[in-house]
């Protein structure tokens, strides 16, 4: 369906890096619509919501300590499969075994600074997209685009 959605957000690293227009570009680019974006502090509190099931991995302090580094950009982004395309734009977890083309792959190396976030399954990005945007901050409009785009 045109109007699944899935939640994107690029990681303290990925603003450091100067990768924000580069990473909005691409989803733009492929032809997928923006909802919503923020730029901003995360906050401990919306972490431990974010990454719940994360929460008790030996990794886990670390990984909220570098998501608290920087600023990052939460975003809700609109098209036909787009959680699933959304993940493979973004490569593996693990830069290391992302091939070149994804985002990951072009631009990470280790792990933990993979650059940015994407909802695994439908059920996901609704509880992270309520997690980050309250419902009135999610922009309704219908891309003219869409008619080169969609059948
Ligand atoms: S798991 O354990 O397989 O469920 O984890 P995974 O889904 O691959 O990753 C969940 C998020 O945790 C981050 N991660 C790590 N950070 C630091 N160090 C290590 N070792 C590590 N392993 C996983 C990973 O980048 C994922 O972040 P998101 O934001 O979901 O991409």
């Amino acid at each position: 369906m045109a109007d699944e959605r899935t939640f994107i957000m690029i990681k303290p690293d990925g603003v450091q890096r100067g990768l924000v227009g580069n990473i909005i570009s691409r989803f733009e680019s492929r032809g997928y619509q923006l909802i919503a974006m923020k730029f901003q502090l995360a906050t401990k509190q919306i972490l431990e919501k974010h990454y719940e099931e994360h929460i008790s991995k030996p990794f886990f302090p670390s990984l909220l300590k570098f998501m608290l580094s920087g600023p990052v950009v939460p975003m809700v982004w609109q098209g036909k499969d787009v959680v699933k395309q959304g993940r493979a734009m973004l490569g593996q977890t693990n830069p290391l075994t992302s091939a070149p083309g994804t985002i990951r792959g072009d631009f990470g190396i280790v792990m933990q600074k993979n650059l940015v976030h994407g909802s695994d399954s439908v059920e996901s990005a609704k509880r992270e997209i309520a997690i980050w945007f309250q419902d009135s901050e999610l922009t309704h409009w219908k891309p003219a685009q869409n008619a080169w785009i969609y059948e």
